[in-house]
């Protein structure tokens, strides 16, 4: 019997392009906050032959994430959890974005450790802004809060934190926030998990092609300079180049990987980009 694959964002251009690959070998329980992208997605699978099942959730609502947990397991023994919901830098209310990508996060590891098996694997997506972003500039004392029962506290001390410190670029630094959040938070996740039997992956993505990176990089202009850093090819990577490495990193053959994040960025930050806003610390490499 083929064990479970679950996918968060799985309506999005990276979730799709995961579900294709995971669906040859996994049946699929994919996700999303977007009715109709998410029926279309479950239909195009199965049109082609998979198994695939829908749930909508907001990956921001607890409730909502712990219902997918216990769906998953009532199908099966769950192998992974590619989690891939998240919102980027220039859309939306800052504490939303936070709230969904950060707060997100911990919904995903929580639910899905009360329900996975030894052997299993969540894959939390970042981005490389967690690598441009120095790490003495991270306040590691608010990330300590999310270690607490009560999450609210870590939410609403992150808000202030970003909002007051950088008030011309709320929504910008709210994404880079959640992104070092979510680095750190794996890391942190990575014994407990580990102790269990589940290992905790990453995929750092610079720019890779989606409807959603298209857009995002025409809004602030900044293509070309990206593209310039790329040192495969001065161009952006494919959903299958991230799907791929994505399948790889949960594939449970790789059983002594755990609390990595693998940047994909086809050499960006090795070939010396800095970001915008946040210049490289050199020490940090
Ligand atoms: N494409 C890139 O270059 C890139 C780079 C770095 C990080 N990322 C991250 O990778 C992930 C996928 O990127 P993508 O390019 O496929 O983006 P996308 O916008 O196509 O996909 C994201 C999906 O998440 C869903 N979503 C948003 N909020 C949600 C919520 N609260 N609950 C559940 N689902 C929700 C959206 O409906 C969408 O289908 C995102 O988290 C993005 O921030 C992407």
């Amino acid at each position: 019997m083929k064990k479970i694959c679950v996918i968060t964002g799985a309506a999005g251009g990276l979730g799709f392009g995961c579900a294709k690959i995971m669906a040859e070998k996994y049946k699929l329980l994919i996700s999303d906050v977007n009715k109709e992208k998410l029926d279309q997605a479950v239909s195009e699978l199965r049109d082609k032959g998979y198994e695939a099942e829908g749930i909508l959730v907001d990956v921001s609502d607890r409730s909502q994430v712990k219902a997918m947990a216990e769906k998953a397991k009532g199908m099966g023994t769950i192998a992974s959890v590619i989690h891939l919901a998240g919102l980027t830098g220039l859309y939306g209310e800052p504490a939303r974005i936070f709230r969904v990508n950060a707060m997100g996060v911990i919904n995903i590891n929580e639910e899905f450790y009360n329900v996975l098996e030894s052997g299993s694997a969540i894959m939390d997506i970042c981005s490389s802004v967690a690598y441009l972003m120095p790490r003495d500039r991270w306040p590691i004392d608010l990330f300590k809060l999310a270690r607490k029962e009560d999450k609210e506290e870590f939410f609403n001390k992150m808000v202030s934190f970003f909002l007051d410190g950088n008030p011309e670029k709320p929504q910008g630094m709210a994404y880079t926030w959640s992104r070092c959040f979510i680095y750190w938070y794996l890391m942190d996740c990575t014994f407990k998990f580990g102790q269990k039997g589940i290992r905790l992956v990453s995929t750092a993505p610079g720019v890779v092609e989606t409807e959603m990176s298209k857009q995002d990089l025409a809004k602030s202009g900044s293509l070309e300079a990206r593209l310039s850093y790329v040192a495969m090819g001065n161009r952006m990577g494919t959903i299958d180049e991230a799907a791929f490495l994505i399948s790889t990193l949960v594939d449970e053959r790789n059983s002594y990987l755990t609390g990595i994040i693998v940047p994909l960025d086809g050499g960006e930050i090795a070939s010396g980009f800095k970001g915008q806003r946040t210049p490289r610390n050199e020490a940090d490499f």
